[in-house]
């Protein structure tokens, strides 16, 4: 431990100049990576306001850039500040994730905690956390109790990161009417107007950089807006009501991460987000249950079925227990079942104030249908609609919850279909406040319902939630979460995800953490009132999806009689874990492909799994991630040479050959296409 007293203030002005003549170290704080290519460098400016830089190999990654808080009622954090003095830590750890796409995660960085005083008037201090690895940073603010800071209310955040205006740019607009559902944009810097994180950016040397954040906890979650000149400014998601973050000191931020890499595949590899989250809080979890899983779903999406009840509703007893006997017979853990509850009638996205968690609808027989799946080694997987209303939700979740457990239910789907901004939570005043799905109250809800769930033994996916942050960390019972386009936007009722979609969420939304996308369409136009509508996508690609998204548990979305058409192809969906002890990006660029290989946990098998955008591809691949000596059997399905995502979508070839470590294995790939692999070692 290292102990600095007094650390001298930088003016930006005279920063470029003095950065020519002396060495950095003499004049501000600084902190570098354990391999020593990347300096997190903190100062403060001429007004005492604070700032950062960070480098890598000497290059800007993050120009001079500010930080601060302002406060409503309170004096901010914002200039006349010194550093008072500086921590310095190092930190090599390895620990295990209880589900993961590994099984053992490094975490090693140098800290450096700075304390930040006001350096006249009443005292005013913080505490400014730097954390850096060989992939990025992570920093944040953490504020005592003391005289002038209580109860706080976070006006703004002044944190912003200076990017090339002329980097390239991944990213979906910000605080929309839908979310995190949209397409991705690739623009130059320079263009990005708003956007969530994370934003992924490669320079013109060649870096890949994912600007995001970790461990979102009771604090709203930011959009970066544009301010010019590279700037992209934090904006904090706001609230009903008053400022876009109450709290009462002490609190911390969360962590503002920079991701860094060569190569796009790089930050693929990297664990910097689950390794600034906490630790598990939940103890023993062994109930958190990976898996694979059906359900009573697509066909509403395609419109063969209602979720409200009527002549075609899908959630009958008669329906679900046919979903559990073809789940029973092909290997799947679980059945999700949606529309069984009150409250899908009518105009179902308008029932918030009125939808029943506990009450079935009059053709559904819960206790029927969860007996039918025990004896069949199957379980239920529940479904909460909330239809955005976190009020009418919270009051009947404990009586939800016992209902699910009761029915031996260990996973629900929840859901908060609601324009953003328009959340509606009950306040204290019983007054009806809109809040949006990444606002401090949402933020909030969200781990009341996984602290909620932990007490039954139920893991929740959430749809439409809060971008993912590596709180899988710390509670482990987040097993999944959509907040992107998933496969449902391929069912007719949208214009579909184009090809580049799948292969730019790797490097994009799941930065974040895990993605229930559904993946596994086998009938390529699934809407029969609109055959025209085609997925672009070719039958191999739907089986790659299962190992290029990573998530524990994986839908086959599909309908029970399109699989049965194609049991060839089916087998690779009834193969393929859901958790792995290791996975490796291999190749791939942003928006272009990628190729990831894993290995199933508990086992020496290997999975590959690669996409393509509307291109076709040949990439050449070693399989140096094989056990040297060893022999896999491989089953390869890949897409036919003839085959075509428009003209001739299931064109598949599935043929099995010999492999080993040192092989080069090449993957061919048509326009919207994909290959995956099933790699056996020999017993
Ligand atoms: C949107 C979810 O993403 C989808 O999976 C679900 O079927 C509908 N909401 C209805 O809850
Ligand atoms: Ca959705």
């Amino acid at each position: 431990m290292q102990k600095s007293k007094g650390v001298p203030s930088i003016a930006p002005k005279a920063l470029l100049l003095a950065l020519l003549l002396a060495p950095l170290g003499a004049r501000a704080a600084e902190v570098s990576s354990p391999d020593g290519r990347i300096v997190f460098e903190l100062g403060t400016d001429d007004d005492g306001g604070l700032v950062y830089s960070v480098k890598r190999d000497g290059a800007a990654i993050i120009d001079d850039s500010p930080l601060g808080l302002e406060f409503e009622h309170s004096a901010p954090l914002r200039d006349g500040l010194v550093i008072d003095s500086t921590e310095h830590r190092s930190h090599d750890e390895t620990w295990e994730q209880p589900w993961g796409e590994r099984r053992l995660v490094r975490d090693r960085h140098e800290e450096l905690l700075a304390r930040i005083k006001t350096s006249s008037g009443p005292d005013r201090h913080f505490f400014f956390r730097i954390r850096v690895f060989d992939d990025g940073v992570g920093f944040r603010y953490e504020v005592p109790e003391q005289p002038a800071y209580r109860e706080l209310a976070i006006a703004d955040e002044l944190t912003e990161f200076r990017v090339p205006n002329e980097a390239t740019a991944w990213f979906i607009p910000g605080r929309g009417w839908n979310r995190y559902e949209l397409l991705y944009r690739e623009l130059p810097a320079r263009e990005i107007t708003r956007a969530h994180t994370p934003v992924t950016l490669r320079y013109e040397d060649g870096s890949h950089v994912s600007i995001h954040e970790a461990a979102l906890r009771d604090y709203a979650g930011f959009v970066l807006d544009n301010r010019g000149g590279g700037m992209l400014k934090t904006d904090l998601a706001p609230a009903g009501q008053g400022a876009p973050v109450s709290l009462e000191a002490p609190f911390k931020t969360p962590w503002r991460t920079v991701q860094i890499a060569s190569a796009a595949t790089g930050l693929l590899n990297s664990d910097l987000i689950l390794n600034l989250n906490e630790p598990n809080l939940l103890g023993d979890v062994s109930w958190v249950e990976p898996g694979k899983y059906v359900g009573i779903w697509w066909a509403m999406h395609v419109g063969a079925a209602s979720w409200g009840t009527g002549p075609t509703h899908g959630a009958t007893t008669a329906n679900a227990r046919r979903y559990i006997d073809f789940a029973a017979r092909h290997g799947f853990d679980g059945v999700l079942v949606e529309g069984w509850n009150v409250g899908w009638d009518d105009s179902w996205s308008a029932n918030g104030d009125t939808a029943s968690f506990v009450k079935e609808h009059p053709d559904f027989d819960l206790a029927a249908v969860a007996g039918h799946a025990a004896e069949h080694g199957v379980r239920l997987v529940g479904h909460h609609e909330t239809f955005g209303n976190l009020s009418n939700y919270e009051q009947q979740m404990a009586a939800a919850f016992d209902l699910y457990e009761q029915h031996g239910i260990r996973q629900v789907k929840t859901g908060y279909v609601a324009g953003g901004g328009e959340l509606v939570r009950s306040d204290e005043h019983a007054k009806r406040q809109h809040e949006w799905h990444d606002g401090q109250a949402a933020v909030r809800h969200f781990e009341y319902t996984l602290r909620e769930a932990a007490k039954r033994r139920i893991s929740i996916n959430t749809h439409e939630p809060v971008k993912a942050t590596g709180l899988r960390r710390t509670f482990p019972n987040w097993i999944s979460r959509e907040g992107a386009r998933g496969m449902e936007y391929n069912a007719g009722w949208s214009l579909p995800n184009p090809p580049a979609h799948a292969a730019t969420l790797p490097y994009t939304r799941l930065l974040g953490g895990p993605m229930d996308f559904t993946p596994g369409i086998f009938n390529l136009t699934p809407r029969e009132s609109n055959p025209s509508h085609r997925i672009p996508s070719t039958l191999a690609r739907q089986l790659a999806l299962y190992v290029t998204i990573y998530s524990p548990i994986q839908m086959a979305a599909d309908l029970p009689q399109h699989y049965e058409a194609r049991p060839d192809a089916f087998e690779f969906i009834v193969d393929v874990p859901t958790d792995w002890e290791q996975s490796v990006a291999l190749a791939g660029e942003v928006g272009d492909y990628v190729v990831y290989a894993r290995q199933a946990r508990d086992s020496r098998d290997w999975y590959l799994g690669a996409v393509t955008n509307e291109d076709p591809r040949s990439i050449t691949i070693e399989l140096d991630f094989l056990s040297p000596g060893l022999e896999y059997s491989a089953t390869v399905y890949r897409d036919g040479d003839e085959a075509d995502w428009n003209s001739n979508p299931y064109s598949i070839e599935i043929e099995t050959r010999s492999v080993r470590h040192g092989d080069t294995l090449t993957i061919g790939m048509a326009a919207a296409g994909g290959m995956a692999i099933r790699m056996e070692a020999a017993k």
